[in-house]
């Protein structure tokens, strides 16, 4: 098996008692497992205090690359380091905590500032749009309070729909999701980990 670059991606604000990061280490554990030599390399988008997008960087993103100014090329610095980043990457893992019903807002950030027209995503002759990420491999390891995979918890989860979805989007169509859940629920708190963790299947 020839070795993955791989980009584990952490949006937890628990730092190491963080329950999505350990289920994603262990998801980078059995990758290595499968691909010995691989490489990984950190995103750390609460630690980094990922910056929201400013109207000077959504204006400079919608700028033609011919007529940009050496202020909009310095604005796009971090989105073209994240994309880069993310081009050369085999596997990514990412780290989504469940908050407030939806992702985490550093990772959402994160993904504003990947979306790029004519760099991460187009539009095909037809008009409809294209995604150009392609031959990625996205493992997502969530985590929440509560249960979000019986019928009644399934309507409220917004974390793993959104993430296929966006992400699909952007070309990266193979999603596999590992969950934590049940994290704040007394019976299943202490168990909730490790069911995680051993339902990691690396395909
Ligand atoms: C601000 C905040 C909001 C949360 N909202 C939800 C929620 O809507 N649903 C839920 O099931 N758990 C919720 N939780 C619980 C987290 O999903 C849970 O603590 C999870 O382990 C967080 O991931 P982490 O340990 O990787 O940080 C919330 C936690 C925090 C801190």
């Amino acid at each position: 098996m020839s070795p993955k670059r791989i980009l584990q991606i952490n949006s937890s604000m628990m730092g190491d008692q963080s329950y999505s990061k350990k289920l994603g280490n262990a998801i980078v554990t059995k990758i290595m497992e499968k691909y010995p030599n691989s490489t990984t390399e950190q995103l750390d988008l609460v630690e980094m205090h990922m910056p929201h997008l400013t109207p000077e960087t959504l204006q400079a993103m919608f700028t033609p690359a011919e007529h940009q100014t050496d202020e909009a090329r310095a604005l796009l610095g971090l989105s073209d380091k994240l994309v880069k980043q993310l081009f050369e990457s085999d596997i990514l893992v990412i780290g989504a905590p469940l908050i407030n019903r939806t992702i985490h807002t550093s990772l959402k950030t994160w993904i504003d500032h990947i979306t790029r027209r004519g760099v991460t995503f187009g539009y095909g002759t037809d008009g409809l749009p294209m995604g150009l990420v392609s031959g990625k491999k996205v493992y997502v390891a969530m985590s929440s309070g509560g249960v979000y995979t019986d019928a009644q918890g399934e309507a409220n989860d917004f974390v793993a729909p959104y993430l296929r979805n966006f992400l699909g989007f952007l070309g990266m169509a193979d999603v596999t999701v590992f969950r934590a859940e049940g994290v704040h629920v007394p019976v299943l708190q202490d168990t909730a980990l490790q069911n995680g963790i051993n339902s990691i299947v690396i395909d």
